[in-house]
Order: C-alpha cells, then sequence, then structure tokens
C-alpha cells in the first residue's frame, strides 16, 4: 500500500487490500452513509466493495446511470431528492464509487446538500485513479458546456483500488492512456519516453504508471490549488478536448469519451506548440504519431470548425476574448496562459484532419 497526502486528503492506493479504508472508516462515525454508483460499478465494484468494508453495509445505494450525458443538473437534482427522502444530515458520509462522473457529480452534490455533508472517491477507472479523483474539482455541465457549475471541495480520502481495473473495458484503458502521455508531455520526460517505448509494444504497464501520474498530480495542485496559475498545466489538450466532448454532446452524434477527445487536443496543442515555441519538426511528429499510433482516429467534419470554436468561447481560463491555452515549449515543459486565436485552432484542425489521412 502506498500513502499520499494533499492538503488535507490522504490518498491511498492499494494493490490488493481494504485494509486502509476500514481502519479510516472504523475511526469515524457517521449517522447515515450513501454509496453513489453507476450501470457498471454497482455490478463490478459495489459487491466487493461491500464484501471487504463492513461499515459500508448498511450504506444506501444510489445508483445512476453512466457516461458524460448524466453529469447535469437533472441528475443532481434527482440524488438530491433521493438523500433528502432519506434523511441525510451534516454527519451523513457520502462515498462516491465510480469513475471521473460519479467522483465529479457526487463530490459537487456532497458539497451543497445541507451546505456540504463528507465524501469520499473511490475511484474505479484508471482516468478517475490518476486524475479526476485527485485534486478537489467537483462540477456537471450545464447546456452542453463541461463542468461550468462547480467548486473546489476536498473529499476526506480517495482510495484507489487498482484490481478494479480489471472490470473495465479496453477502451475505458486506453481513454486513460491519454492523460498519461499528457502527464509526460507537461511535466515528465522520462514518463513520455516510458509511455512512447510501452505504446510501441502495444500494452502499456498502468499499474506502474499510476502512482507517478499521482505524485505529479499532487505536485502540481499543491502549488496553485485553484488553478490560476500552475495548475493550468495540466489544462494542456483539454480546451480543444471539451469543445470536441461539446460538439459531441450537443449534436446529438454517439458522445466521444474524454480520453479520445483529448487524444485529438493533445495533437492539435501539440501542433499549435511546435508553431508557437517552434521546436523542431521532428519533435512534432515524434509525439503525433505516437499519440496517432495508440488512439482511433475521431471523425472531425470541416463544417463543426465553428461550433468547436463557440465552445472555446466559454472557456472558463479565456480573458479579454482571447482563448487561454497551456501549450508545451519541450516535451516534459509546460507554458500556462498563452493566447491563442481562432486561425491557429482552425490550423491546428486541419493538421490532424490531414495527419488522419496519412
Ligand atoms: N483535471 C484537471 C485538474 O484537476 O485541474
Amino acid at each position: 500500500m502506498k500513502q499520499f497526502l494533499l492538503r488535507d486528503t490522504l490518498i491511498y492506493l492499494d494493490d490488493n487490500s481494504f485494509n486502509s479504508i476500514n481502519k479510516w472508516m472504523s475511526l469515524n462515525h457517521f449517522d447515515n452513509k450513501f454509496i453513489i454508483a453507476d450501470e457498471n460499478t454497482s455490478i463490478h465494484c459495489l459487491p466487493v466493495l461491500l464484501k471487504h468494508v463492513p461499515l459500508l453495509k448498511d450504506s444506501f445505494i444510489i445508483k445512476m446511470s453512466s457516461g458524460e450525458s448524466a453529469k447535469s443538473i437533472a441528475q443532481v437534482e434527482a440524488i438530491c431528492s433521493c438523500l433528502i427522502n432519506k434523511n441525510i444530515d451534516r454527519q451523513s458520509l457520502i462515498v462516491n464509487l465510480g469513475g471521473g462522473v460519479v467522483c465529479d457529480l457526487g463530490g459537487f452534490v456532497a458539497s451543497i446538500i445541507k451546505r456540504g455533508v463528507k465524501f469520499i472517491n473511490i475511484p474505479t477507472t484508471l482516468m478517475s485513479q490518476i486524475d479526476a479523483a485527485i485534486g478537489g474539482k467537483v462540477a456537471v455541465n450545464f447546456q452542453d458546456y463541461k463542468n461550468q457549475i462547480g467548486l473546489f471541495v476536498d473529499p476526506q480520502i480517495v482510495f484507489v483500488y487498482t484490481p478494479f481495473l480489471l472490470s473495465l473495458s479496453h477502451d475505458d484503458l486506453l481513454s486513460a492512456q491519454a492523460e498519461i502521455f499528457k502527464y509526460g508531455l507537461i511535466y515528465d520526460r522520462l514518463l513520455w519516453e516510458q509511455c512512447r517505448l510501452e505504446s510501441s509494444n502495444k500494452i502499456m504497464n498502468f499499474k506502474n504508471m499510476i502512482s507517478d501520474c499521482i505524485k505529479i498530480k499532487i505536485k502540481i495542485v499543491e502549488s496553485d490549488y485553484y488553478d490560476y496559475q500552475g495548475r493550468r498545466m495540466l489544462n494542456f489538450g483539454h480546451s480543444i478536448c471539451h469543445a470536441i466532448e461539446s460538439v459531441f454532446l450537443s449534436t446529438k452524434k454517439q458522445p466521444v469519451s474524454h480520453g479520445f477527445a483529448l487524444s485529438v487536443g493533445l495533437i492539435c496543442e501539440t501542433y499549435i506548440s511546435y508553431k508557437k515555441f517552434k521546436f523542431s519538426s521532428k519533435k512534432l511528429s515524434i509525439i503525433v504519431n505516437t499519440i496517432l499510433s495508440v488512439f482511433p482516429k475521431i471523425n472531425l467534419v470541416k463544417a463543426l470548425d465553428n461550433l468547436v470554436l463557440k465552445y472555446l468561447k466559454s472557456d472558463k481560463k479565456n480573458k479579454n476574448r482571447l482563448y487561454n491555452f497551456t501549450l508545451i515549449k519541450d516535451i516534459g515543459v509546460a507554458v500556462v496562459n498563452c493566447s491563442v486565436s481562432d486561425i491557429h485552432i482552425i490550423n491546428s484542425l486541419d493538421y490532424y484532419r490531414k495527419k488522419c489521412q496519412t
């Protein structure tokens, strides 16, 4: 078992036991306990959790739909009314058992209900184990815009149990690989090289990378919890990623997974970085070809470019009507608060489409 501290939150990383969460539960008393799980975690993870953590056995289970479209105000309302009907009070505990959607939404509900009750995150996807469950950001989407309503509130603990990853599909694991690439590109050249090597073997040893990613996330969040400066490093690839997710949500196409959209965002924003910081075209090709070698190509028709720009215009970080991006000036070196124009974005989308044809 490994243990990390981020502000007041203990993060336990465990490959084979529930000892840490059992100990924490035995040291803390709650009037009522509620577990929020989705369609997948209620089948694959909940029975394991209840079997191994006896103090959670009497919890009331709230099941929600899975997927990004569930991260809505309507879902918040439904869960709040369920919690109130079941007499939640301020001495209650909410347990978020799921991926990024459950942790973001469950954390948001916990932060507002009765002006805030304690919550813990038990992330079950690789993506949430290395990112979403850690760092205190909770939010829901609003009118197809991602994470527009939310706040910063820390969970009591985060319990990362890696065997939950065994229930994931290949696509879920692959999705998270985009975030691991991102950590390497913004912060850790060695991690990037390791990703590159392992992706050429078509199989990445995720387990070893979880701890590296958690450590990087902690360092970055500690430097700037409220996301004004250094934490914005984590946004690399995400401005365009979120706009693409919104386009897919609003055009009612099959939703695109966060990780797949992030693979496009990383490529486009690496291209913009290359244009702005003038690193070698060889470096650009290495980064882009590595990402394209593992991710499926996303069909982004040119006719939707204006919609991408529309969603980018509502990015929380924009300043003076310019897009505020995080870029890289080298592998492992991020630069925050870079001004980017419409033309940079359109050119980067054209570049992505061209690369997909080759
Ligand atoms: N997932 C980005 C952040 O925590 O800031």
